[in-house]
């Protein structure tokens, strides 16, 4: 059910000051985060630190973008929309920059090391392929782009929902546990999900439906 009747909208100055912000927050925490590491402040164990800051704030992006479109319909307003790009893009920043700290501090770039890693730690696969779905949705994230593809862009966007249970069982799987932390993670993951599951149910009911009548009417 809408907040409210009339559609909220941001002034145009508004919307630059808050997108303003996202930009200083996220490309600000990670270049802390790079920096301090660098540094010696980021505690007995640096490398680890920024693994897992910057996995857990892509994860953060990741239901941050997911958010927004029930947002949209809630308040109503098209103004959270405008922000998904944006947001989207940080994922992947975060999911990447998550990537390179393991490859370069950790593995110290030893690509023998990384194809040993990949095969006894199945949970790396996993990161791996939500990390390159995320890398397709930022590479075909552009207006032009999106005009070219037509139909076929929705279908690809669509993987952010593929990419929400592989980056929460890669979370999962490289805690050793399910309970915890990321238990947290799945209830906000399902929470979000839930509409567009009872939309998809009713869309596949629909359809199922009208297949039975066209074949009852075709006998
Ligand atoms: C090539 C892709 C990836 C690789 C190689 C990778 C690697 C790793 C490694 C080595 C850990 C640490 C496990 C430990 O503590 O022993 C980890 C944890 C984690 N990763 Fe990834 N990852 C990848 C992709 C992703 C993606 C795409 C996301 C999210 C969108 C993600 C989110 C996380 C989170 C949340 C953690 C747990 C952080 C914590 O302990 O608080 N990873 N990953």
């Amino acid at each position: 059910m809408p907040l409210r009747k009339k559609p909220f909208r941001f002034s145009i100055w508004q919307r630059r000051s808050l997108k303003g912000l996202i930009h200083l927050f996220a490309l600000g925490y990670v270049a802390w985060l790079f920096f301090a590491g660098i540094n010696d402040q980021l505690g007995p164990d640096p490398v680890n630190t920024l693994i897992n800051e910057t996995g857990t704030w892509a994860i953060h992006f990741l239901l941050l973008t997911l958010t927004l479109s029930p947002l949209a319909k809630w308040l109503p307003s098209p103004e959270p929309m405008q922000f998904r790009r944006m947001i989207g893009v940080y994922t992947f920043v975060y999911a990447f920059a998550h990537l390179l700290t393991y490859i370069v501090f950790e593995l110290q770039l030893d690509m023998a090391l990384v194809a040993s890693e990949i095969v006894s730690r199945p949970y790396i696969i996993v990161g791996m392929a939500a990390l390159l779905l995320l890398f397709a949705l930022t590479a075909t994230s552009f207006k032009r782009i999106q005009r070219n593809m037509g139909r076929k862009w929705q279908k690809l966007h669509n993987s952010i929902y593929l990419i929400l249970p592989l980056a929460l069982l890669h979370f999962s799987w490289s805690q050793k546990t399910f309970w915890q932390e990321p238990v947290w993670y799945w209830m906000i993951g399902l929470i979000l999900m839930s509409p567009r599951m009872k939309q998809w149910y009713v869309t596949y009911q629909k359809k199922s439906q009208k297949k039975s009548r066209d074949e009852n009417a075709a006998t």
